[in-house]
């Protein structure tokens, strides 16, 4: 049985994902508003006719506009980086179209157009991955490691290119979504949607209960207060702690708690965006259910 403690008031209500997702949804049509102004589909126009080498009738003209997808999105559902970054790489002028620099935002392209950024070639119509990984000890978090330690890859065997959405501690076993929709992936990691994660932490000694009312009046690290909206002290071993945070710093847990003294020996991630991974043994992976994947979605403002 594990005791929650009676924050008074000072436990933050959780916020309801619908209005965060109705705020995003509008801010998101906002920002459509204003990107697709009268001059940048002009000038979407024009680069077009300057790429388009075939002539058509209207009617084909018109199918073909139909199958038109925004060029940041392709390069986004590629899984290589988020939207708005693919508008900054557009910008920088190393995506190409047919081999012509595109740098007009607001381009779009059709299915058979190729596109390259950097030169590496950009493959359309990706299917989306969503994974849960619970990760064992001594894993890298990392589609790669210089030093060709173990990483998380190494555990799922997939063809496709999928990517650990944000960071865990080699030493950190748990939650690890992977995928390969950089859209969804940005916005979770995004400190403007407050993502929950919930962690288990074993410390090297009793935490008390005057640190625990600190750290969920807020505890300062680099430079901001950690947000903890819920604190669970385990009444038969008070080593042990569960903790929600809603930021994504880097060693967020170890730090909080050193700075009241504390070691952490232990970390597991129970949860991350609602997403858990129990009765997955550790070292084993799944993919998500749809309605999962819908959840995570809406959260963020993609339905
Ligand atoms: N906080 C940490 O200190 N480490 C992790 O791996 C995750 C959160």
């Amino acid at each position: 049985m594990e005791k929650k403690i009676d924050s008074s008031g000072v436990i933050k209500a959780k916020k309801h994902y619908e209005e965060k997702s109705a705020a995003s949804r509008s801010e998101s049509s906002h920002n459509k508003k204003t990107r697709f102004t009268r001059s940048s589909t002009e000038s979407f126009a024009q680069s077009r006719a300057k790429i388009s080498l075939k002539k058509s009738s209207p009617r084909a003209q018109q199918n073909k506009e139909d199958q038109l997808t925004r060029l940041n999105k392709v390069i986004a559902d590629s899984g290589i980086t988020s939207r708005r970054n693919a508008d900054d790489l557009i910008q920088q002028g190393v995506v190409k179209v047919n081999g012509k620099t595109v740098t007009t935002l607001g381009f779009r392209v059709s299915p058979d157009d190729e596109i390259s950024v950097n030169g590496n070639p950009i493959p359309q119509n990706i299917k989306k991955i969503y994974i849960v990984l619970n990760k064992p000890k001594d894993y890298i978090v990392s589609v790669k490691d210089e030093s060709n330690r173990q990483t998380v890859m190494d555990l799922i065997k997939l063809k496709s290119r999928i990517f650990p959405v944000g960071r865990l501690d080699r030493n950190t076993t748990g939650v690890l979504l992977m995928t390969n929709d950089g859209d969804l992936s940005h916005r979770l990691l995004h400190p403007s949607y407050e993502i929950e994660k919930t962690y288990a932490a074993l410390l090297d000694r009793n935490l008390l209960e005057k640190d625990a009312k600190a750290i969920l009046a807020g505890i300062e690290i680099e430079g901001s207060k950690a947000n903890v909206s819920e604190l669970f002290i385990d009444p038969n071993n008070t080593r042990k702690v569960y903790l929600t945070l809603n930021e994504g710093k880097n060693h967020e847990v170890k730090l909080l708690f050193e700075m009241l003294g504390y070691k952490v020996k232990q970390l597991d991630r129970k949860a991350f965006a609602n997403i858990t991974a129990s009765r997955l043994p550790k070292g084993d992976w799944r993919f998500l259910t749809k309605h999962e994947v819908f959840q995570l979605k809406k959260m963020v403002g993609l339905f």
